[in-house]
């Protein structure tokens, strides 16, 4: 049966596999990055946190380390990502929100307080500003004494998914893609170890991508990426082996396993036989994993704990690098202390208590998983011809191509939801009359105005000439061809905010102005 491109794949037990199953460590890494995987050291559990203040962002970092998370996730609010400070008029309602505010290197020193930079790897969802708060990262961590050459960490910086399914984007593509080659260039010389891009399906999924629409529309994304820094003068081993990717775990276990192993397969021959890479790192794609935030119920939430396991499991005999789980209560609100805990405990049981990581890809040669592979893989490598048949990713997300696809499949699924052929425990299935009362965590609403009053002390306090002096500069090194993050650094530095900086690109670069299709 030949795998429709927008129809969740179905799982045919009878023909033997044909693709290329390798052996792990191996190229096409069908069955994992690393030779050994998890028996030397579990995948990084790495837990995305963040809200309100700095301080109170700060205190839930140290929790989650004293849990024993091995890795940490930064949850930025709104403004922060959309490039806004917090005083700004159109940052009302939003200030520490969904995530934390971070305005300048004040708000990043107090969010690292008490956390050694250089002892720890740290993922910043940012994508339009990553760059921004990347040199605040750095900034910070010179100031504990860290060399930048040692800095672990990645930022998500993919701002073409941003542009189809999550919509944190600022500037117009084409300098979007520019700053996203500058910060290639700059972490390869400056930050070596520091991952500079997460190409994301996640959201895609999230927006109702089927498993072969997240791994097409994000390797097309990917090789968009290679392209313009290739086309900016990089050579292809000089970053890709810096490049990352984000996927979603859906509850459809097989399937998800089967996803997975089919995009290392692809990713693997699409930087060996397009881009020519030689290095072996410039062809694993080492991801990392959240569990599907829209599977989670408002509706009997424990239930949650259930799926977030079976998720979680999908991810780890996936293969994946690093893992999210989603708490249970997270379809009503943010996570608790507790909750947050329990999340993290989900992966300690799968980890120290299954026996999971004491082998590599435990079901390759599987008649459902190979076959899963392989059609998820010709499926999603179909849907990145039709990407570049619009000339490149961008062009194709102009004309709202990939938008519509996942659009059309969201509508399939909420229709059979909605029919009832798509299973929703408690929600179309198996509903309790009784729910338990749930008291959810708070955001303070005064953050707001203490963020703002923090900005107003900032902007006292610092060299108001020097900092117009060094945005100037930016706007400048902007206008022109060089590298713009040093002049951006500097600039951070002597106290200028994020939303400054990002301004001071706005006033050169513009705004992207989606077109609207129905
Ligand atoms: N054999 C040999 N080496 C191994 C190994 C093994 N078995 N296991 C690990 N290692 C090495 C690796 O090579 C690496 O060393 P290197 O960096 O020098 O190569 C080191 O140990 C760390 O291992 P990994 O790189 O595999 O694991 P990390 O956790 O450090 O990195 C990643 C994982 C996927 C590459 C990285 O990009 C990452 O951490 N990504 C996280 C992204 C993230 O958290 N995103 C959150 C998004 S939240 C969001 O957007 C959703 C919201 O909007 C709702």
């Amino acid at each position: 049966m030949e795998a429709e491109s927008g129809f969740d794949i179905l799982p045919v037990y009878d023909t033997p596999a044909t693709g290329e199953i390798g052996a792990p460590g191996e190229y096409p890494y069908t069955r994992g990055v690393y030779p050994t995987m998890y028996t030397k050291r579990p995948w990084t559990m790495r837990q995305y946190a963040g809200f309100g203040t700095a301080a109170e962002s700060n205190a839930r970092y140290h929790q989650l380390l004293a849990n024993g998370t091995m890795g940490l996730s930064v949850a930025f609010d709104l403004p922060t990502q959309m490039g806004y400070d917090s005083d700004d008029p159109i940052a009302h309602g939003e200030v520490g929100k969904v995530g934390v505010a971070i305005d300048s290197i004040d708000d990043m020193r107090r969010l690292f307080h008490g956390i050694p930079l250089d002892k720890v790897s740290t993922s910043m969802t940012i994508n339009a500003p990553g760059s921004v708060l990347l040199l605040l990262y750095q900034l910070v961590a010179e100031e504990q004494g860290a060399s930048p050459a040692d800095l672990q960490g990645t930022i998500q910086n993919d701002i073409l998914k941003e542009y189809i399914a999550r919509g944190t984007y600022i500037f117009p593509p084409k300098p979007s893609l520019r700053l996203v080659a500058d910060t290639f260039a700059y972490c390869r010389t400056e930050i070596p170890k520091w991952n500079t891009i997460s190409i994301s399906g996640y959201h895609m999924a999230e927006a109702g991508a089927t498993p072969a629409q997240e791994i097409g529309f994000t390797l097309a994304n990917g090789i968009e990426y290679v392209r313009a820094a290739i086309d900016a003068g990089l050579a292809v081993d000089d970053f890709a082996p810096r490049l990352s990717f984000f996927f979603v775990a859906r509850t459809t276990l097989l399937e998800e396993i089967a996803k997975f192993r089919a995009a290392r397969r692809m990713w693997a021959r699409i930087m060996r036989d397009e881009f020519g890479a030689r290095n072996p790192k410039s062809m694993m794609l080492r991801f990392h994993t959240q569990t599907a935030g829209v599977a989670l119920t408002a509706q009997q939430p424990e239930v949650n704990l259930i799926r977030v396991a079976l998720q979680a499991l999908g991810a780890v005999a996936g293969g994946t690098q690093s893992l999210h789980t989603n708490a249970y209560d997270e379809a009503i609100a943010l996570p608790t202390e507790k909750s947050a805990r329990l999340a993290l405990r989900t992966q300690q049981v799968l980890a120290y208590e299954t026996g999971m990581t004491g082998t590599v890809d435990p079901f390759a040669g599987s008649y459902a998983i190979e076959s899963l592979t392989d059609q998820v893989e010709g499926a999603a490598t179909k849907l990145i011809e039709r990407v570049f048949a619009y000339g490149s990713a961008v062009e194709a997300i102009e004309q709202g191509f990939q938008k519509q696809e996942i659009e059309a499949s969201a509508y399939r699924i909420a229709n059979d939801i909605d029919g009832g052929d798509r299973v929703v425990v408690g929600v179309n299935r198996f509903v309790s009359e009784t729910e338990e009362k749930y008291e959810p965590l708070r955001v303070d609403p005064a953050i707001e105005a203490n963020q703002a009053a923090r900005l107003a002390e900032l902007r006292a306090g610092r060299d108001g000439d020097a900092v117009r002096g060094a945005l100037d500069r930016l706007r400048a090194a902007a206008a022109g061809t060089d590298n713009v993050l040093p002049v951006m650094r500097e600039a951070l530095r002597l106290r200028a905010t994020v939303g400054e900086v990002c301004h001071a690109l706005r006033d050169v670069w513009g705004v992207h102005q989606p077109v609207e299709r129905f």
